[in-house]
Parts: C-alpha cells; structure tokens; sequence
C-alpha cells in the first residue's frame, strides 16, 4: 500500500527512542542497557507508558544523542510519507535529569535545521511536562528564549487528570503575546471539561488527542464550528487504552461529524509504529481511502505554516 503524503503534528521526538537507539546511547555513555524485551511496550495505562518513556530516556546525556535521536525520528517519518512535521520536545524532562538545556535545544535544532535544509518542512513545538506543574513551565519558558528560532510553538503534555489547563493560563498568555503558536493535550485521559478549558483558557489553536470531547455533544458542535483540528494517534489511543479497540475509535465518528481530525504516531517507538502504521491500522479496522486521504488534507489545513507553504503540501 502506498504511504499517504500527510503533515504530523503530534509526535513527541522522545517517542522515537527505539531499542537500537537505546542500546547504542547507553553504551556510548556508561550507562546499563535496559531490559529491551518486546513485552516491555504493553501498558495498562497513560501513567505506566510515562514511566517506562521517563526511565528509558537516562539514556540521553549529550547533543549528539539529542541530534541522533532527532534525525532518526526525521528520516523514519519521511519513509512515512511525512511531509510536514510539527514535533513535540519536552526539555523539562531532560533538565530535571540534569542535561543542560543547551544540549537539548541545540541537538534537536540541529537535526531539524539539517533536516529543512534537505527540504523537508518541519519545526519543532516545546512542551511543558504538566505534572511538573506550572512553576517548572514558567521557567521552561523563561529558558528557552536563547533558543528562540530552534521553535515555533509551545504545548502541555505527560499526566493529565489534576493538571487541568487553567492552571497554565499566565503561561500561555504570556506563550502568546510573545509570537508562539499554541497546542495543548487535553481529553486524552481528562474529560471534555479540560478539552474546553484548553480552548477557553489556554487559546489553543489545536487540541492534541481531543478524544472525550465526543462525550459532549454541544462541544463537538462547537469544535466542528469552529473547525479546531484534533490530533489523535490510534495506535497510542489503543496501547493507553483510551480506546477499546480500533474499530471503536472515535475518528470515525469524527469525520463523520465534520471534525478536522488528524492522525499522527505521537510515540512510534512505543506504540507500534509511524503515521504510515497508523493509516495500516485503520485501514484494517473498515477506514476507506477516501476518509484517509480526507485526514491527510485536515492534517495541512491545521498545519501551522503560511498559505504558500499550504498550497504546496495540498
Ligand atoms: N500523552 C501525554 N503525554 C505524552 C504522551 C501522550 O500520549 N506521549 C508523550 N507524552
Ligand atoms: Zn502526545
């Protein structure tokens, strides 16, 4: 089957961590190669995912794992058919590890930065890790203005139940008056209470996931309306068990209802694969060509890219 051209825009670039990456990144820096059995990516929850991704990553110490890491996820994603990409980095995840913020910035801007210049279109959105709470994202925020053309934008993402939007309000305002594109996860695990909050809050211009808003009939009108892209990730949405199972996916039941849903991998490594194994799944699970291609063209109407650059990836 071909791939189908499509912009990501929810993908975590720490999500890319596979076990040849993570085996190579430890030896390279002393460190113990963890336990890469297969039986290790199978989770009962959001939580148990973040805590296997947060162990995983005291593998990454210096840029060059940064850059590797980076370059890896942008070369898989093009064999993908990715031709946009918009990529979540989660710096705060690292600082708290003690990686100098400079590694980070610099190893991901580096691999991007190679990555337009061979012409692929891509920008990177920061993320503030939510249950580090919103002391920890002010001061994201506050260190990452040296770094300012490395993105373009900023999201919310790890744990979210009791981390509502609202309390990243001041946050985003200040995201906002500052330039920077805004996104937030919201209705993954949370319910479509902190979907509108995001949207009513935060100002965000997409929400990633999205997925209990469908529980609110008046808010799927609302984002239908107002034609506010969600981000979902099927094969993530299965592996957390956000979903029961494919063909129970609300994607469907979003397009039909005039949503603009898009689909992206959100973390490959971990949940069985890219965007092109996404579109796999729900070819299998009855999703027909049309309403793939219908995604793909969502995912360049929500992408944050200027109309040229939009014209050229319809
Ligand atoms: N949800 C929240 N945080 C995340 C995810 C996710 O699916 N992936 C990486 N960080
Ligand atoms: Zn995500």
């Amino acid at each position: 089957m071909d791939v189908i051209p499509t912009a990501e825009l929810h993908l975590h670039v720490e999500g890319a961590l596979d076990p040849e990456l993570l085996a190579r990144f430890a030896r390279r820096n002393g460190i113990a190669v963890p336990d890469l059995d297969p039986g290790r990516y199978v989770y009962a929850d959001l939580q148990q995912f973040l805590d296997l991704r947060d162990s995983d990553l005291a593998v990454m110490r210096t840029e060059q794992d940064f850059f590797e890491l980076a370059e890896h996820y942008l070369a898989q994603a093009r064999a993908a058919g990715v031709v946009r990409a918009e990529s979540f980095i989660d710096p705060m995840v690292h600082l708290q590890r003690g990686v100098p913020i400079e590694a980070v910035m610099d190893g991901f801007g580096a691999a991007f930065a190679a990555a337009r210049a061979d012409g692929l279109s891509c920008d990177l959105i920061v993320c503030f890790t939510r249950d580090l709470g919103a002391d920890a994202a002010q001061a994201t925020l506050d260190a990452v203005p040296p770094f300012r053309d490395r993105f373009i934008g900023v999201g919310l993402d790890s744990a979210e139940v009791g981390w509502p939007p609202a309390l990243f309000a001041d946050i985003y305002a200040r995201a906002a008056s500052e330039g920077l594109r805004l996104v937030a996860h919201a209705g993954e695990e949370g319910g479509p209470d902190y979907v509108r909050e995001a949207l009513d809050a935060l100002h965000v211009e997409r929400v990633d996931h999205g997925l209990r808003a469908m529980e609110d009939p008046d808010l799927v009108a609302r984002i239908a309306d107002e034609q506010v892209a969600l981000t979902v990730c099927p094969l993530s949405n299965v592996a957390l068990r956000a979903v029961p199972d494919m063909a129970a996916h609300p994607v469907f039941a979003m397009l039909e209802q005039g949503v603009r849903v898009t689909v992206s991998s959100d973390d490959p490594a971990y949940f069985g694969g890219g965007v092109d194994e996404n579109h796999a799944a729900l070819r299998r699970a009855g999703a027909t060509e049309e309403q793939l291609v219908a995604l793909a063209r969502n995912s360049f109407d929500a992408a944050f890219v200027d109309d040229a650059e939009r014209a050229r990836l319809h």
